[in-house]
């Protein structure tokens, strides 16, 4: 039962975060960008927080809990170490967009009527979002190659 309540939350995270993630940047994209935009850019953006955090903890449950196949297998695929570096990109990619949202969260709740988000700004966030939705498919291609014995090279 654990085996299948880890792999669903797995999923439920791939369909969250990745819708999340390009909701996300599509709403950053409408011209003048308004304030109803951003609001629903922050909604987008906790849930994409939410479906990261699921992912992880359910990855590495999988992972080290050995649900599916032993540890050591996991650590003698290439496909499990592209998965885990895409997944570092990932992270990697998200410190600005964090930091910046953050900062707009906060502008918004001191003063939601003078606060003019940067477009400009947007865009880039969007930019970003696209890229990581993109390198969230192609962790999915790793998962099912990795799921499905390639890469394994042997202890
Ligand atoms: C620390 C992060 C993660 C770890 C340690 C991890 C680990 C795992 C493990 C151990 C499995 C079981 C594979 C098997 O059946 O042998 C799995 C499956 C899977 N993971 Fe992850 N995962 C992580 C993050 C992610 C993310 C971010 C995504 C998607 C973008 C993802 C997508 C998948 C998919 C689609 C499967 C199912 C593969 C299949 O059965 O065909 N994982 N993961």
């Amino acid at each position: 039962m654990l085996r299948v309540t880890l792999a669903a939350l797995h999923l439920f995270a791939l369909a969250f975060g990745l819708g999340a993630v390009y909701v996300r940047g599509r709403s950053l994209t409408e011209r003048p960008l308004t304030l109803g935009a951003v609001r629903r850019a922050f909604v987008a953006d906790s849930w994409w927080g939410i479906a990261a955090g699921l992912w992880i903890a359910t990855g590495l449950w999988r992972l080290f809990a050995g649900t599916e196949k032993a540890t050591s297998y996991y650590l003698h695929n290439d496909a499990f170490f592209a998965k885990m570096a895409l997944l570092i990109i990932i992270l990697a990619l998200e410190i600005w967009p964090m930091m910046t949202l953050i900062r707009w969260r906060k502008a918004v709740a001191k003063s939601s009527d003078a606060w003019q988000p940067d477009e400009i700004v947007a865009g880039r966030i969007t930019k970003i979002s696209y890229i990581q939705a993109a390198l969230g498919l192609a962790m999915v291609v790793a998962a099912v190659l990795m799921a499905r014995g390639y890469g394994y090279r042997g202890p």
